[in-house]
């Protein structure tokens, strides 16, 4: 049985500095601490600590053969996205990341898949990053973030993008970055914990209200950590629809439980029933195996909750281990063997 992980970062052993190479703080730095340890600072403090799992095909490779993961998919750690800055240096920036990306994918073509990331402030230099992510790289498509600054994903601003993303062919993965509400977050890993789930909500609810799926009917888009709070809202959601269509349905014709199909998720819910739920509503054809690697709230060994529910039958097993993954990335199985 094969297995692919769709949720994984990862990072270049090392980069330029780029305070020095751009002019200002707010970057992320590498420090190297020990042979197989670094820390990630910025402007002076580390905030995480990581090992070269992080950045290490090889022992990537050798965790995967460990657990049995035949394929992960690579993104870069969303604090790399950088959708603060200026669009020039987010976009040499994403270059500079889409390139390793492409290298590491292209060293181990049956091992890892890529999903680059683009400069999302400026949506024309997004877009012409994404052709080169697809088109010359031959990554799968990209990964970005719930949100850009101000715009939620429906911003008119980001259309065109993902018109053009569902032009290309182009998978898009959502993750959680930049969370709301800072200020009322600051204990208990609360970003992490509510701020990552609520974010995941939001964009789905954004991007079905603002019309997006509508009117992009080809559009392969997956939220990360099962969308979130999203199912757990999807209710209220409809039944504001229904009440106050006046706020609601100004740019969809129908409530949001008739995009259901529209989404792609991963499988990351810690949580048996509601990665049951996802599956009755979505469909297991749209739930695929994430497990967050390497980071600490992911799942520590990939596919051991799908394992570990006895009521699945041997198909949707292979949709949510495997043949999910492919549909989105649009990959072909015979690419891995
Ligand atoms: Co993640």
């Amino acid at each position: 049985m094969l297995k692919i992980d769709l949720h994984t970062h990862i990072l270049p052993e090392s980069w330029p500095d780029l305070r020095s190479r751009y002019g200002y703080g707010g970057f992320i730095e590498m420090q190297h601490v020990a042979p197989c340890r670094a820390q990630l600072i910025v402007d002076g403090k580390v905030f995480r600590e990581v090992e070269d799992n992080c950045w290490d095909p090889r022992r990537r490779i050798a965790d995967c053969d460990r657990e049995g993961v035949n394929v992960q998919v690579l993104s870069t750690v969303p604090v790399m996205f950088s959708y603060w800055a200026q669009p020039a240096h987010a976009h040499d920036l994403s270059k500079l990341l889409n390139d390793h990306l492409a290298w590491v994918v292209a060293t181990n073509p049956k091992r890892f898949v890529g999903l680059g990331t683009v400069p999302l402030q400026a949506p024309d230099l997004a877009i012409a990053e994404l052709e080169r992510c697809v088109v010359d790289l031959r990554l799968a498509g990209v990964e970005i973030g719930t949100h850009v600054n101000d715009w939620n994903l429906d911003a008119p601003e980001l259309f065109p993008f993902f018109e053009r993303a569902a032009e290309l062919g182009a998978a898009i993965f959502v993750h959680p970055w930049e969370m709301l509400a800072p200020e009322r977050m600051r204990k208990y890993w609360l970003p992490w914990l509510v701020g990552m789930p609520t974010e995941s909500a939001l964009a789905i609810a954004t991007l079905i209200f603002g019309g997006v799926l509508e009117r992009l009917p080809k559009l392969r888009i997956c939220f990360a950590h099962g969308g979130g709070s999203f199912a757990g809202i999807l209710g209220r959601l409809d039944h504001g629809f229904a009440a106050r269509p006046d706020l609601v349905a100004v740019a969809n014709q129908y409530p949001p439980s008739h995009y259901l199909r529209r989404l792609y998720v991963d499988s990351l819910t810690h949580d048996p029933d509601m990665l049951r739920r996802l599956i009755r509503l979505l469909g297991a054809d749209r739930v695929a195996l994430g497990t967050d690697y390497p980071f600490p709230l992911g799942e520590e060994h990939p596919g051991a909750m799908i394992a570990s529910m006895d009521d699945l039958d041997a198909e949707t097993r292979d949709w949510l281990l495997w043949k999910t993954a492919l549909e989105f990335l649009d990959r072909p199985l015979s690419a891995f063997l």
